[in-house]
């Protein structure tokens, strides 16, 4: 179980953690976090479940989460200034934060565009954005988090879009989530000044899966970009260059990408 109590004693890290909510198992952290930040709650605030019943992943997609086994938490952010399109910046310093803490703990982890983690090829975390505007203003923004953990957590291969791993899986021996969280968001942290900046986006690129292979880009309609990887805009669109040797720019809106290999399996 994660000790909550333990948890608390390593927050909040640079501002962020604090106060944090502990549930044994919640709907969703994002919902959680949402609700206590329309009350009011201060930015850092965390939530964490021991496991979710209705976790939500990106395009309204279930997120699993067995109580034990993962890692799900919630922080509201309430960054000022910020626009739409730099809210893809969030999501990226999410991904990044994952990927220092998995790499702290000695795995080799990378950025799938825009934002789910891998880890030997396979989906290990994801990270779910979602933001609440006042008029034109951000009144603020939830960034979500689950990673998996132990084998447990990878959920049955008929509810899979893409091959999941975990971290223990690829470490071989048993991992400290109360530490991994606390690393996660300490990266969090570290990120966070620098929020919209081409910094992000460097670090982001030179983290990213499949760079310089082909891979197939597949739209909100079904629809199919093929190219080779190439890296990111400054904005963090993705750069394609088509069989044809054209440069394509895509947005993150509702996209999947996979590597060519294994759309042929
Ligand atoms: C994705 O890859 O589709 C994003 C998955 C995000 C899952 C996390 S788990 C904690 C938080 N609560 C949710 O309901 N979703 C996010």
């Amino acid at each position: 179980m994660l000790d909550a109590e333990r948890l608390r004693a390593n927050l909040p890290l640079a501002g962020l953690g604090t106060p944090m909510y502990f549930y044994p198992s919640i709907g969703s952290t994002n919902d959680r976090a949402a609700e206590l930040a329309e009350e009011g709650a201060p930015e850092g605030t965390l939530v964490v479940a021991e496991g979710q019943t209705a976790g939500r992943g990106r395009g309204g997609r279930p997120w699993f989460t067995p109580p034990g086994v993962a890692l799900a938490f919630s922080l509201v952010l309430r960054p000022s200034d910020l626009s739409v399109e730099a809210l893809g910046s969030l999501s990226a310093l999410g991904a990044l934060a994952v990927v220092e803490g998995l790499r702290s703990t000695g795995v080799a982890a990378w950025i799938k565009w825009p934002n789910d983690v891998l880890i030997e090829g396979g989906k290990v975390a994801g990270v779910l954005v979602e933001a609440s505007w006042l008029g034109g203003s951000l009144a603020f923004a939830v960034l979500g988090i689950g990673v998996n953990v132990r084998p447990g957590a990878i959920p049955p291969a008929g509810r899979l879009e893409f091959p999941a791993t975990c971290v223990e899986a690829a470490l071989g021996r048993r991992v400290d989530r109360q530490r991994l969280l606390a690393s996660i968001v300490a990266g969090v942290a570290r990120w966070y000044p620098r929020l919209g900046s081409q910094e992000i986006v460097q670090a982001w690129e030179d983290r990213l899966a499949y760079r310089g292979q082909m891979v197939a880009v597949v739209g909100p309609g079904g629809e199919e970009q093929r190219g080779r990887l190439l890296g990111l805009s400054a904005s963090g669109s993705l750069r394609l260059e088509s069989e044809e040797g054209a440069l394509r720019h895509i947005g993150e809106r509702s996209v999947h990408l996979r590597p060519i290999d294994s759309l042929s399996k």
